[in-house]
């Protein structure tokens, strides 16, 4: 008998942390992983450039969901994921980050009770357990939705596997302790270290025309920077005056607000172009002066390239990223921005690489799933 996980991915973010876990699981006899693709991202630029690139493989479930409000959603991929169970009856199901499919696949699983009783932490049972990957982070801003996502995941997960030691001391203080809760390190960083050499030969900075280390490289697409178009507009205006050449891969999101508010960049200060795929943005993050950003998972790539980041946020739920990275929390303001714009080369010479972001989170999480199961 193998143990049967479902690993779910659904939102650009996911893909990169599913592969090394899928790699894992399968050169582990005992387990057999299956991939469920919830569609809630549906562009090839978004979600299939990464499966070929990063060698995953075909999903065994495609659930097709693609856009809607949030609750729409979530209850679509809800409403979808339930029969999966019902004919997949597994032992455990995956999820990994903070995305809507995260929390959509948590909550059913949570509620589902296998036909077959089994065996998990020395006990018998027969719900499937609920395995969050990059657990515990918190940015405390509730106006976020991927935070809800966050409290809620972990608040209904057997087991809790967490990158940076504030995740730890987060779920500890919401009553998770080391029974369910494992520091395992980053398994966006087993992918950023497997990919590297690869991205090198990537050809995006003759393609884009830029020389290595001469431009800033951009990125935005939470709500609260980009769905007001003026508040947008003053971001993109206070990056123009920096004097740095800027390049912008424009999430799909980004893009819509940008035709609506009118917005348009001076090309002789701005390559703007289509999201990019993983190996070509590795590589311009690799080769960037600085980068300025609202993702999570940026900051901490960054952080592992030694390349400056300026996060464009009034929080974060990394804050290892700031305390031993590369990374400056700045918020939005033209002052705090340009502020931290002359900081970069001094913050680069001091920073280190987080504990265990080694290259070797996913094979943590296998072993300490098969000792849960044993
Ligand atoms: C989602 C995640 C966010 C993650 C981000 C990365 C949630 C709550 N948010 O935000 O955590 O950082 O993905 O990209 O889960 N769209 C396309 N093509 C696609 C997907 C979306 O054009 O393949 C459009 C949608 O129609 C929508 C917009 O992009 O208008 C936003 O997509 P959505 O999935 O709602 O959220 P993201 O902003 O991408």
């Amino acid at each position: 008998m193998r143990w049967r996980i479902l690993c779910v991915a659904g939102a650009r973010p996911n893909f990169m942390k599913i592969a090394p876990l899928l790699r894992a699981f399968a050169h582990d006899p005992r387990f057999e992983a299956r991939l469920v693709h919830t569609g809630q991202h549906y562009d090839d630029r978004l979600s299939k450039v990464f499966f070929d690139e990063l060698a995953i493989p075909r999903p065994d479930v495609d659930l097709e969901v693609g856009s809607g409000s949030h609750a729409q959603q979530t209850a679509e991929i809800m409403k979808r994921f339930e029969p999966v169970l019902e004919r997949e009856q597994p032992h455990g199901v995956l999820v990994v980050g903070d995305v809507n499919s995260t929390i959509a696949c948590a909550a059913v699983t949570a509620k589902f009770f296998r036909r077959e009783p089994f065996r998990a932490f020395g006990r018998t049972r027969k719900r499937p357990l609920v395995i969050h990957v990059e657990s515990g982070l918190r940015s405390r801003d509730l106006d976020m939705p991927e935070e809800i996502n966050r409290v809620l995941t972990d608040a209904i997960s057997d087991l809790l596997f967490v990158s940076e030691p504030s995740g730890m001391a987060n779920l500890a203080r919401e009553g998770v302790g080391p029974d369910r809760a494992v520091f395992v390190g980053n398994v966006m960083i087993d992918t950023l270290l497997a990919a590297r050499e690869r991205a090198r030969s990537s050809p995006v900075l003759t393609t884009l025309g830029l020389r290595e280390g001469t431009y800033g490289l951009v990125t935005l697409h939470r709500p609260s920077n980009v769905d007001d178009g003026e508040a947008l507009q003053h971001l993109l205006a206070t990056l123009d005056g920096l004097g740095v050449h800027l390049v912008f891969p424009v999430h799909p999101r980004t893009r819509q607000r940008m035709v609506a508010a009118g917005i348009t960049l001076d090309p002789e200060r701005w390559s703007v172009c289509e999201p990019l795929g993983y190996l070509d943005f590795l590589r311009l993050q690799a080769s960037a002066r600085v980068v300025f950003t609202d993702s999570g998972g940026i900051q901490e790539e960054t952080t592992v390239l030694g390349v400056p980041c300026i996060t464009l946020r009034e929080n974060t739920e990394r804050p290892v990223t700031c305390e031993q990275g590369t990374n400056q929390l700045v918020g939005t303001s033209r002052e705090a921005i340009v502020a931290a714009y002359h900081r970069i080369d001094e913050i680069a010479r001091v920073r280190r690489v987080p504990e265990l972001w080694d290259g070797k989170s996913a094979e943590r999480i296998v072993a300490a799933i098969a000792d849960a199961l044993a």
